[in-house]
């Protein structure tokens, strides 16, 4: 029996023993009930509440704009659907860099408001104060590094991210000093795979990527993404497990079609 089977809900713990254990872990995004039921019905290990939900819910080009309150309005649908999974939710922009009171008061009011179990914060070294006062109130975090989409506008472009040695340096000692700091966990996004390969090798706690290649921890995909909902986001590493996007068009133009013609209710379908 393997630790993920044997576990009735995910924890932080349960994390570091499938890390130990070799197991893999598997993480998904959701952002609202429906969908989350049904990841979490799956098998998901954990489920992020990312602040793609900028762009994948309220079609944004990027994660800049989304606000605290509507990441606690997606989490909240999230945790009443979730009866295993581990669910983190993303800090957004502005709720935690600079200032690390804020930061507490901002996780604080996710935890109180949502029921989430953790929360995600995306930098290294700058916002070391943030995480270590948000974990002093005994809140988990999880670390992430690499591409960073809230820090879109600084460095212009969402391409792959430490592939020169003096940025793979800084990701390696960032990864550390988050290890150190107490971080459950580190989410690795679009770095090269043998970077990742070795900073998973040195660190206690996983690794999860996202176009990091096979060698970390865990994965984690966009739902609306691996699903085919979203169409017009392409990366090499995004692999689509279904063609929902598709289904729902045809599905769609059948309805219409069916109304139209009024084949749609029939006898059976009335009262
Ligand atoms: O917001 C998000 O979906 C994320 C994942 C890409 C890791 O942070």
């Amino acid at each position: 029996m393997t630790i993920a089977s044997r576990a009735k809900k995910v924890t932080t713990h349960t994390l570091q023993e499938m890390k130990h254990a070799e197991e893999k872990i598997t993480m998904l995004t959701s952002y609202d009930y429906s969908l989350a039921r049904l990841v979490d019905g799956a098998g998901i290990d954990v489920i992020l509440v990312g602040d793609s939900a900028s762009n994948v819910m309220a079609g944004n080009d990027t994660t800049v704009p989304i606000t605290l309150d509507h990441m606690i309005y997606h989490a909240q649908c999230v945790v009443k659907a979730v009866d295993r999974a581990l669910v983190v939710v993303d800090m957004p922009f502005g709720s935690y860099q600079g200032d690390s009171k804020n930061a507490l008061d901002s996780a604080i009011k996710i935890m109180k408001e949502t029921g989430g179990h953790a929360v995600k914060l995306e930098g290294g070294i700058e916002i070391l104060d943030s995480i270590k006062r948000i974990m002093s109130a005994g809140i988990p975090v999880m670390g992430h590094l690499g591409l960073t989409p809230q820090s879109i506008y600084k460095f212009g472009t969402y391409s792959v991210r430490a592939k020169e040695e003096l940025e793979a340096t800084k990701l390696l000692s960032d990864a550390k000093a988050l290890e150190e700091a107490g971080c459950f966990s580190i989410v690795f996004e679009k770095i090269p795979a043998k970077l990742a390969k070795k900073v998973t090798e040195e660190l206690t706690i996983p690794t999860i990527g996202i176009g990091a290649g096979v060698e970390c921890d865990g994965q984690v995909l966009v739902l609306h993404d691996m699903l085919g909902i979203t169409k017009d986001f392409s990366p090499r590493f995004l692999r689509r497990y279904a063609d929902l996007g598709s289904t729902i068009d045809s599905s769609v133009k059948a309805y219409i079609r069916d109304v139209r013609n009024s084949d749609f209710p029939n006898k059976e379908e009335e009262y």
